[in-house]
């Protein structure tokens, strides 16, 4: 029996789970869509979920501020910002054009631009953006952890949040999230990044003959450690569910195009298809990479028979293309 951690209720669930007809001609397999993009909290996405069993945390620990870090173009701060908005807490946010890891080092093509889409949107919920020079990822750690110092020091209480939410719980928010899809899949694909979302996918289907595929949003090997790290907090919250090893995950780095942050080429082409055969509109930076994916695993026949694409939002960063 697992002891149901406090939740609250921030999105509109079950989110719509249908088939693709045109997309499941086309590819050949039976195409199926988990529309997280409509959460209907915040803009939509994969984040609203996590929030819903974070927010009690940062509630019941008495937190006065809180502080994330991330892209400037972020889909998390954006929701995360309106979710502490809702309940008067402030957020700060230590952010980065693209930030980079050490082994990738810094793109040499452009991402998102500087304002509008979630940048516009950060302002309209709340969120204080610290913008600084871009880096690598540890530089933006330490950002963060500079800005929870000084509000310590001014004597709020503050609440460090990990990227992208990803803890023990953000992951349990996607471990309960495949009750509203049960069995019958062959494939679940979905977009990852900071690690919970494929880490409760793949907890949640392990026993349902499901196999879970990551397409990962950044091109770097290190993201097997972040799922590994999620997969061990989720295990200690939670010692009834299965204690995930890297053999369980199934993370593709092949489509994250050069670097994080930048949109590909395959992407925006995967993201027109469905726009245009299906009316849904995928994000730049994750679920269109992760659609590409979906289309190559597809024509290569390396995933067939019933799938489903978990659509995780990120709407609003199509206003910030260049
Ligand atoms: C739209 C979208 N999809 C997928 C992801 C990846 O989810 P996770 O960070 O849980 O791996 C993110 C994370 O930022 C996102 O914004």
């Amino acid at each position: 029996m697992i002891l149901e951690p406090e939740k609250i209720s921030l999105i509109q669930g079950p989110t719509p789970l249908h088939r693709l007809n045109f997309l499941s001609d086309y590819l050949g397999i039976d195409l199926w869509i988990k529309r997280d993009d409509l959460t209907g909290f915040a803009g939509g996405g994969n984040k609203g979920r996590k929030l819903e069993y974070l927010m009690p945390e940062i509630i019941a620990g008495g937190a006065q501020a809180v502080v994330a870090c991330g892209a400037l173009q972020s889909n998390f701060i954006r929701q995360l910002g309106a979710a502490c908005s809702m309940h008067s807490i402030p957020c700060h946010a230590a952010v980065m054009d693209l930030p980079y890891s050490q082994s990738a080092g810094p793109p040499s093509e452009a991402g998102l631009k500087d304002q509008g889409g979630n940048v516009l949107l950060d302002e309209l919920f709340g969120v204080k953006l610290h913008e600084y020079p871009n880096g690598e990822w540890e530089e933006l750690y330490d950002r963060a952890e500079q800005l929870a110092l000084k509000r310590e020091h001014e004597e709020f209480r503050v609440y460090r949040m990990p990227i992208g939410g990803s803890s023990g719980l953000g992951a349990y928010a996607f471990h309960k999230a495949c009750e509203e899809v049960g069995s019958g899949f062959d494939y679940v694909l979905t977009a990852s990044s900071s690690g919970s979302t494929q880490t409760g996918l793949t907890a949640g289907f392990l026993d349902k003959g499901t196999q879970v595929i990551g397409i990962c949003a950044d091109p770097e090997p290190e993201v097997m450690e972040d799922l590994t790290r999620v997969a061990d907090e989720l295990h200690a919250l939670f010692p009834n569910l299965p204690h995930l090893q890297e053999g369980d995950f199934d993370l593709r780095l092949d489509y994250a195009g050069e670097a994080y942050g930048v949109p590909s080429q395959a992407g925006l082409e995967a993201a027109k298809l469905a726009a245009q055969s299906e009316g849904i509109v995928l994000d730049p930076i994750y679920s269109a990479k992760a659609f590409a994916g979906l289309l190559d695993l597809a024509d290569k026949k390396e995933i067939g028979g019933r799938v489903l694409f978990w659509h995780t939002g990120g709407f609003p960063a199509v206003f910030a293309l260049p």
